[in-house]
């Protein structure tokens, strides 16, 4: 590779960030500016996880503790479910700065080399959908990460040689929503890795009824409840909806949000009442109709879906899983008898689509 140090100081000051993710529908849309006006901005105010949240303040007090730089950290799980949040979060409570960026922005080493040394003993580089960052990039991230080294080549030619750059002790929070596609010498580089799952919908009452207070508007238990049910386990739809609701009580019910309130203003948007997204109903369909409600594997599945396997498998089944319609079986996937239930079916004989 050839770097100049014109490219690394250039790369420094052309750090893009964007907000890259795959998003299952419409209303799990990262909005930048929402996001940061309810994002919390530490472990208090960061609702559910407790593992997650208990393992991370606990490495956070130990690097504190013994005056240490906080041990490379893996964020997975589907979107919107607060991996960007805790990197923040992460970054404030070790009281250190952080870098954003995204794993598809980084298209050479230099401009890695650029971000890296531009980073102080302590802060946080944040690469999102980190399993993108491209391969030849992704190498130069292995010594930066164990031994806090840059191996560059300079000038070409009979000049050229191989320069080390060393780098200040610094913490990388990756985070994907596609953890299986990580290589593993990437992914055993983390010390602390972590998956977020699915949130309850108690947990969800709570955040909506959180982001309602900043929001100011009023929203009774039922009404946070009744949202909370159809945010398919999501804060980020979670508030994506409250604020939807919020025009419909402004407008219709003098800003106070109650159970009868949401239901009128979701169904009136659609929002289906058990959270499933398109591509939620299209698996259900699938699985009950072209393979008479399972067993299917998985790879037939993606097949007939038109979606990858492990995008079904990562950010998709969790969620119909948890909410125990479909279950994993060693012969494949099967829809549940509360899934007939659910949608009024006898059996996969009928020949209507699931009334989802
Ligand atoms: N545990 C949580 N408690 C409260 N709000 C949350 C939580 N997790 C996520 N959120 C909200 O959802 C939004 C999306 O979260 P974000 O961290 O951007 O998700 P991700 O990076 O995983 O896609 C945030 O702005 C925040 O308002
Ligand atoms: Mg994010």
């Amino acid at each position: 590779m050839f770097i100049s140090i014109f490219d690394i100081r250039h790369s420094v000051f052309d750090i893009k960030i964007i907000m890259d993710e795959k998003v299952t529908d419409e209303f799990n849309q990262p909005d930048v500016e929402l996001d940061a006006t309810l994002r919390p901005g530490q472990f208090d105010d960061f609702v559910g996880q407790e593992k997650v949240r208990e393992r991370l303040e606990l490495a956070v007090e130990a690097a504190v503790g013994r005056g240490d730089v906080l041990d490379h950290v893996l964020l997975s799980g589907p979107p919107g479910l607060g991996k960007t949040t805790l990197a923040y979060i992460l970054a404030g409570s070790m009281g250190v700065n952080i870098k954003s960026t995204s794993g598809p922005v980084i298209d050479k080493p230099a401009d890695l080399a650029g971000l890296l040394t531009s980073l102080e003993r302590g802060d946080i580089l944040f690469i999102d959908e980190i399993h993108r960052i491209q391969k030849t990039v992704e190498e130069y991230l292995y010594s930066a990460m164990e031994d806090y080294v840059l191996d560059i080549m300079i000038d070409q030619g009979a000049n050229a040689r191989s320069v080390r750059l060393d780098l200040q002790h610094f913490t990388l929070i990756g985070a994907t929503t596609r953890s299986g596609l990580l290589s593993s010498p990437l992914r055993s580089r983390f010390g602390l890795s972590n998956r977020l799952d699915y949130y309850g919908v108690e947990d969800l009452t709570s955040i909506i009824k959180r982001s309602a207070s900043i929001l100011s508007v009023e929203v009774d238990d039922d009404g946070a409840k009744e949202i909370a049910g159809r945010s398919r386990g999501t804060p980020r739809i979670a508030n994506n909806l409250l604020r939807r609701v919020r025009d419909y009580a402004q407008v219709k019910a003098d800003n106070r949000i109650s159970r009868d309130i949401a239901d009128k203003a979701l169904e009136m948007l659609d929002i289906d009442k058990h959270g499933l997204d398109e591509m939620d109903k299209r698996i259900l369909n699938t699985i009950i109709h072209k393979f008479a409600g399972g067993p299917v594997g998985l790879s037939s599945l993606s097949v007939s879906v038109g979606e990858e396997a492990d995008t079904i498998e990562e950010v998709y089944e969790p969620y119909l899983i948890q909410e125990g319609f479909i279950k994993r079986t060693s012969q494949g996937r099967v829809v549940t008898e509360l899934c007939y239930k659910t949608f009024g079916l006898q059996d996969a004989s009928r020949e209507d689509e699931l009334p989802l």
